[in-house]
């Protein structure tokens, strides 16, 4: 089991390039399976979960290649309508495979997905999604069955709740439904945007993406496409927070500055220093670090995703804050292992307070989820002395290459067999 050793204290210094998007190459890569033509996706970050997509792909019928950062995928055989218990389980976003299964064959088995570290993770809401579409589902041996002998229909789709996954899973297959499709109270995260613009490459008709209110006018055939990921948002907030836990300044480029414009705010108001271009941010520390409550929410508010980073660095600023967490139901998971650095944190129910301390200590730590080893990675640059990270196979599903870019801005980092 590979571990991550850091000795902290050093200022991150220099320029670094943001990867495409994890969120975003996800869904696109799911969206090959609406055309027998083939299809080219750049910017695709070498990742762990698009590895397991690219080997669902590949089960399901598809023949997916990854070179470099471009994955090319062309039609193998005709496809299965089951995805595996082996290949879900290892993935949640592997339930995108249903929307283009259902409009491709009229019918999908996909193990259930269950649950993670974060959060129960139901799919509900995708389910009354198909279902508002004309499909029939039914729960058994552990998969979910779906079924439109019919084909999907235009209906209107009223979520509940602003599930990414679940308008992503409407979007990948009522481009194929006959008839009108409206989803009220959709996602508005930019992945959504990116991914109604490769359905619109391949011929379909899509009005409001990235708004509340999406239209479908479902079509009978899509084609190929070639297109280039957006850049991973996220991966970049965390290279931010990363610049001002260390005091450094660091160049990040190949962003959205508008996709990241509540981070660049609320690091603004606790004194870091912030200069934007068109595809470039520039972080700075000057001389102090406020503390500032956040509270999560969906797209455009504070990203869920950065919530854990975001409790790092409050770790180390001046004065407490608040952070509270709103989209899902157990995403403190890194409290435990912060405070093991010497951080002041106090949890309740959905909430923490964060008591900003002078510094904190190197530590081994155990990372749980995701975006919780990115806490504990920007803990230990700022950490004084050694920490060493276990379980960091969790960063590997959504950080392409973390180690050598924080090598590259001067963190003393690596990867051990220890
Ligand atoms: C996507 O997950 C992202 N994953 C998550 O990023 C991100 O945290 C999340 O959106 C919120 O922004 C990918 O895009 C691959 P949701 P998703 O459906 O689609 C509840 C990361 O770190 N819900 O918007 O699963 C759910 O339990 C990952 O990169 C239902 O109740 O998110 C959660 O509490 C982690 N029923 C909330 O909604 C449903 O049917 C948000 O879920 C679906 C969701």
């Amino acid at each position: 089991m590979d571990k991550i050793l850091i000795h902290g204290g050093k200022q991150l210094k220099g320029e670094i390039k943001i990867s495409g998007s994890k969120n975003s190459a996800l869904p696109i890569l799911f969206a090959s399976l609406l055309t027998d033509e083939p299809v080219i996706i750049k910017n695709v970050p070498s990742l762990a979960d698009v590895d397991t997509t690219i080997g669902l792909l590949n089960f399901i019928g598809k023949k997916a290649i990854k070179k470099g950062h471009t994955v090319k995928v062309i039609s193998k055989q005709k496809y299965k309508h089951i995805a595996p218990y082996d290949l879900v389980r290892k993935m949640r976003a592997s339930i995108l495979i249903m929307g283009p299964l259902l409009a491709r064959l009229k019918k999908a088995y996909v193990s259930l997905p269950g649950g993670c570290t974060i959060g129960s993770r139901p799919i509900d809401i995708h389910l009354y999604a198909f279902k508002q579409l004309g499909a029939e589902i039914s729960i058994n041996e552990g998969y979910v069955k779906t079924f439109a002998k019919n084909g999907l229909k235009g209906n209107v789709i009223h979520f509940k709740f602003p599930s990414v996954g679940a308008t992503e899973n409407v979007l990948l297959s009522a481009v194929l439904a006959e008839g009108k499709v409206t989803i009220i109270n959709a996602a508005r995260e930019p992945e959504i945007e990116d991914l109604a613009n490769v359905l619109v490459k391949m011929g379909a008709n899509i009005a409001g993406a990235g708004t509340n209110k999406i239209i479908i006018n479902g079509t009978k055939k899509l084609k190929g496409f070639v297109h280039s990921v957006i850049p991973d948002r996220i991966e970049a907030a965390t290279y931010m927070i990363a610049t001002a836990i260390t005091k450094g300044h660091v160049t990040i480029k190949n962003v959205e500055p508008k996709h990241l414009y509540t981070i660049s705010k609320s690091l603004k108001s606790c004194g870091i220093t912030i200069k934007e271009t068109q595809n470039t941010i520039f972080v700075k520390w000057t001389k102090y670090l406020k503390s500032k409550n956040i509270v999560t929410g969906v797209y455009p508010g504070f990203p869920t995703d950065v919530q854990a980073q975001w409790m790092a660095l409050m770790c180390l600023a001046k004065g407490t804050s608040k952070i509270t967490e709103t989209i899902f139901e157990n995403r403190f998971m890194h409290v435990s292992e912060l405070q093991r650095f010497g951080a002041n944190i106090t949890a309740n129910g959905n909430e923490v307070l964060v008591r900003g301390v002078k510094k904190l200590s190197g530590a081994p730590v155990m990372v749980s989820d995701l975006r919780a080893g990115a806490a504990l990675i920007l803990a230990g640059l700022a950490a004084e002395g050694k920490t060493v990270i276990s379980r960091v196979y969790h960063l590997d599903r959504g950080y392409d290459a973390l180690e050598t870019k924080l090598k590259t801005l001067g963190a003393n980092i690596k990867r051990t067999k220890i």
